[in-house]
């Protein structure tokens, strides 16, 4: 892989969103906790394979150099608010092996934040087991649910961690995503489009984007519109499809912009249309965290060729989605965009001991083949 651009620097004063609408900085709360800009690299092999003009990767694994990923640029807002709050427990909802917990859990400790997650069962990854281990060391208290007790045990732990003499509590909706953490992936746009003034990548045609709790892909497409950059952001499904649909995800992407111009009215009234955006349903596979076959196939070739490590649950599927939409469209002789949300974080040394009972599956039971 060629790096185009050097690894981040770290900003702490700023964000290139905020210098463009700076009231919008004096409405909402900020915390500095990635390295920024995340760089973009080329992947020339991978695109000589596939006979494309140019294939980019933005590298939102390098948002932080231990516990990165896409979710770090939406907690920069939420743990920030959560500061403002003095609220000493965030209370969430995901499955056993969510990046969102673990980074919640890891980046809320140094606030002194508790993270408190109900989580619902699924099939077991390499990462999985990483993202517990590091969840667990970071402190995170994980409640085991199901369909139809993830409510109830959501509402318990609200009530618990916000009665009697405790500090207050926030809750955080699954993945991270409301409008406020979307304003994380809002500026990833404005910094994106610095980095293509700067010439580092070519103006892409097309940017393509794991739709999970949508908040990654809402941002980026109202952020894109905002920051004047002239693609079609690609949204893949790999969480469900009747939640995936392009009218959830561009009303997200509203929803962002109406929040923003609460704060700051010379934000202009960009809104997202649905027929602005894509959808790709094709490559889920047999659902949620269920490794393909054809996205662990990708995977594998972007590790030899360009030495970059995916997942099998998002990042896989959203590459095998690229290329189906890149064939579908007969789009070869465009620029594309890779957005890489995944950290591969490297396995917390935790004794048997530290792991919870209803946890211990996870660590026990075979993992899905493939690394990531
Ligand atoms: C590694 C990774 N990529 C992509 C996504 C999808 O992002 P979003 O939830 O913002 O749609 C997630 C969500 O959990 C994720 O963990």
């Amino acid at each position: 892989m060629l790096k185009a651009t050097p690894a981040g620097t770290r900003d702490l004063t700023t964000l290139p969103l905020f210098e463009r609408f700076v009231r919008l900085r004096e409405g909402v709360q900020w915390v500095p906790i990635g390295e920024w800009p995340t760089p973009v690299d080329d992947a020339p092999r991978f695109a000589k394979a596939h006979g494309l003009k140019t294939f980019h990767i933005k590298r939102e694994d390098m948002s932080h150099p231990e516990c990165g990923g896409n979710k770090v640029r939406g907690l920069e807002f939420l743990l920030a608010e959560a500061r403002r709050r003095d609220a000493k427990t965030l209370v969430t909802f995901s499955s056993a092996g969510s990046h969102h917990v673990c980074r919640t859990a890891y980046h809320g400790r140094k606030f002194r934040q508790n993270t408190v997650a109900v989580i619902v069962d699924q099939p077991n990854a390499e990462y999985v087991r990483r993202n517990l281990a590091a969840g667990l060391a970071a402190g995170a208290e994980y409640v085991l649910a199901n369909k139809l007790t993830v409510l109830p045990k959501l509402l318990k732990q609200l009530q618990r961690n916000s009665s009697g003499n405790r500090a207050p509590c926030m809750y955080l909706p699954p993945g991270g995503t409301s409008p406020l953490s979307c304003i994380g992936q809002v500026n990833a746009a404005f910094e994106l489009r610095r980095q293509i003034d700067a010439g580092e990548l070519p103006m892409p045609d097309f940017i393509y984007v794991a739709l999970g709790s949508l908040g990654t892909a809402a941002g980026l497409a109202l952020g894109c519109r905002l920051a004047g950059i002239k693609t079609r952001v690609v949204g893949v499904v790999v969480s469900y499809k009747w939640y995936c649909t392009r009218g959830r995800w561009t009303r997200l992407a509203n929803r962002t912009l109406g929040f923003m111009r609460k704060f700051d009215t010379s934000i202009p009234f960009a809104r997202v249309r649905p027929r602005d955006v894509s959808t790709v349903r094709t490559a889920l596979g047999r659902g949620y965290a269920n490794f393909t076959e054809r996205g662990v196939a990708l995977a594998d070739e972007m590790r030899k060729l360009e030495q970059l490590q995916l997942d099998g649950a998002y990042t896989a599927k959203t590459l095998n989605g690229a290329m189906q939409y890149i064939e579908r469209t007969h789009m070869q002789d465009a620029h594309h965009l890779f957005w890489n949300t995944y950290d591969a974080i490297p396995a917390a040394n935790l004794p048997k001991s530290k792991i919870p009972p209803h946890l211990q599956k996870y660590f026990s039971e075979p993992v899905q083949p493939f690394g990531g």
